[in-house]
């Protein structure tokens, strides 16, 4: 299988490492492995002693219990730890589909959703969201295409790059629809505790139903993406065995370092997850207030969770906007062509720590 290339990634890759102000990122501020250990007293000491050798392919127990404790019902067994959230979509997308399969993905996606099972020869209906609205997709237009050689249904909340978040109602018909199908739902919850209202906070998908799978990564909302630390957690035995022997092909198996330092980062979660939610909280009254004063070139759509949202830009191409002010400012944002999502929006990032200095440079850019 040959899946076509990520929009996305490639134009990280151009600009990522040599760009001033990245005011696209997805991931939120990180933190310095000195930080980390000082969570912990004697941690440092511990990982100083750390053996270098293979860890368990599933993930270690002290790992996978930590991240079991995130859910309700699901234990140490249910979760397969992989390398960053990327790897369990292929491995999902893999084990679950072949050839002549049908699958629903919410859009606009992450594009492995739905390019990795394109490429396997599956057909993706895409189930798109009111991007002028709230960012929901309609759930009447979810029944539709649902044909009896569906095999799963693919949904990002919160989401990137709306930062819409499926309401309780919303989810548990989502739920219905799957269960009443025999459906795998394929829940990339990537950005889970990103929530800042408490009333989006909602279960998981694994724990609501037993086909669901549930996507979960260090990589966001604790910011700590170059751990590259990510898992599942299902209580589908059959699919877990699957991806665990398909994992052999893969990665086999995890960096000690990282699974040790996941293990510590999710024993303080509460602490980090608070951290990047009052960054974002912070960094979010800001684009408010500049969207507010720049609405003659931005339709602005206060996204509810996550790190991203997604705005429309009305000055035209927004994939010449984007190259022009990376030529001229050194700021990144990150047109909606690479979400396969039409020439007229941005992604906006605000989960960085110097969002107030990025915003200023793209007003002064604006404003010449
Ligand atoms: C929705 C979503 N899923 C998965 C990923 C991949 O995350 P990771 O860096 O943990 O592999 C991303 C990264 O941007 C994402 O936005």
């Amino acid at each position: 299988m040959k899946p076509r290339p990520f929009s996305l990634e490639r134009f990280f890759d151009r600009y990522e490492f040599s760009t001033r102000y990245l005011l696209c990122s997805s991931d939120a501020e990180t933190m310095s492995l000195r930080e980390l250990l000082a969570l912990e007293p004697g941690a440092d000491a511990t990982l100083g002693d750390l053996a270098l050798g293979y860890t368990p392919s599933r993930g270690g127990v002290d790992l996978r219990r930590a991240i079991a404790a995130l859910y309700e019902g699901i234990d140490a067994d249910d979760i397969l730890v992989h390398a960053g959230a990327e790897e369990p979509i292929f491995n999902f997308m893999n084990v679950a589909l072949q050839a002549g399969d049908h699958v629903i993905c919410q859009f606009p996606a992450y594009q492995s959703h739905y390019s990795v099972a394109e490429a396997l020869g599956a057909e993706v209906s895409r189930w798109v969201a009111d991007l002028d609205g709230d960012g929901a997709p309609d759930p009447d237009d979810l029944a539709r295409i649902i044909r009896p050689s569906t095999r799963a249904i693919v949904i990002t909340t919160p989401n990137n790059p709306t930062g819409y978040v499926f309401d309780r109602p919303r989810l548990d018909a989502i739920v219905e629809l799957a269960q009443k199908h025999g459906l795998w739902l394929f829940s990339d919850e990537a950005y889970r505790g990103s929530e800042r209202d408490p009333a989006d906070r909602h279960p998981s998908v694994c724990e609501l139903y037993e086909r669901g799978v549930s996507l979960g990564t260090t990589s966001k909302a604790y910011g700590l993406a170059g751990l590259r630390i990510g898992w599942i957690a299902t209580r589908d035995r059959s699919l877990y065995e699957g991806m665990a022997a398909f994992k052999d092909y893969v990665t086999i198996c995890n960096s000690g370092p990282s699974e040790f330092l996941a293990t510590l980062a999710l024993r303080h979660g509460e602490t980090l997850l608070t951290r990047i939610r009052d960054l974002t909280t912070r960094n979010l009254a800001l684009l408010d207030e500049f969207f507010a004063r720049r609405s003659s070139l931005f339709d602005w759509r206060r996204p509810r969770a996550g790190t991203t949202a997604f705005p429309r830009y009305l000055g035209g191409s927004a994939e010449r906007f984007c190259d022009d002010l990376v030529r001229r400012a050194g700021v990144l944002l990150l047109p909606s062509t690479a979400f396969d999502a039409g020439d007229d929006r941005v992604r906006v990032g605000y989960g960085r720590a110097n969002l107030p200095e990025a915003l200023n440079a793209l007003d002064d850019a604006i404003s010449s």
